[in-house]
């Protein structure tokens, strides 16, 4: 994928989006939640672009020094080719550059792909939220990335 790039979110961004979101997410986004990404005052909020068009998308919001990870995905045609992990890198070292020191998710329990993603970058499940996700009571994981100014992204 060498055409991949990032830019932050911007008004033409968010009909490819949320056309993706709706796909990939059983519990999507509303228009409203990323267009409030447009103007957050403590969030980064990514979007990647190959072959010129978006095909993924991902945040995080600063929390004092702890960079919570707000979403992330990639178009269901784009998936399994690094996106996912290019963009999490690429989050990652930018939060790590506005001087966060960790970085925490929660994903659902059946998320695999998602899971082994995190995992590969270094995140590591410290909780369980039982019956967290209100659209089928599935199990949150929650992770977190200790000592990010130390953090080295996966060789591959
Ligand atoms: C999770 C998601 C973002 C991964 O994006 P992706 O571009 O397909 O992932 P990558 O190709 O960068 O994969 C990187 C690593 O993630 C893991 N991974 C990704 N998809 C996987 C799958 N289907 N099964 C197992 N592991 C998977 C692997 O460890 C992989 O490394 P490898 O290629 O060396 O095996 C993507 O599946 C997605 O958008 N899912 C729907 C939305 C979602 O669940 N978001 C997370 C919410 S918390």
């Amino acid at each position: 994928m060498n055409t991949l790039r990032f830019e932050p979110i911007a008004e033409d961004h968010i009909a490819p989006i949320l056309e993706i979101e709706r796909v990939v997410n059983t519990a999507p986004w509303s228009e409203r939640s990323f267009r409030n990404e447009l103007t957050h005052p403590y969030g980064v909020f990514l979007v990647a672009i190959a072959e010129g068009k978006v095909v993924g998308y991902g945040g995080f919001w600063m929390v004092i020094d702890e960079a919570h990870i707000t979403t992330v995905a990639v178009s269901q045609a784009y998936q399994r080719r690094g996106i996912g992990q290019r963009l999490m890198i690429e989050l990652l070292t930018r939060a790590r550059d506005n001087g966060m020191q960790c970085s925490t998710l929660e994903v659902r329990a059946g998320n695999v792909a998602a899971i082994k993603l995190y995992e590969k970058l270094g995140y590591i499940a410290s909780a369980r939220r039982k019956g967290y996700y209100p659209d089928n009571r599935e199990d949150a994981v929650v992770m977190w990335l200790h000592d990010l100014p130390h953090w080295e992204p996966p060789a591959k």
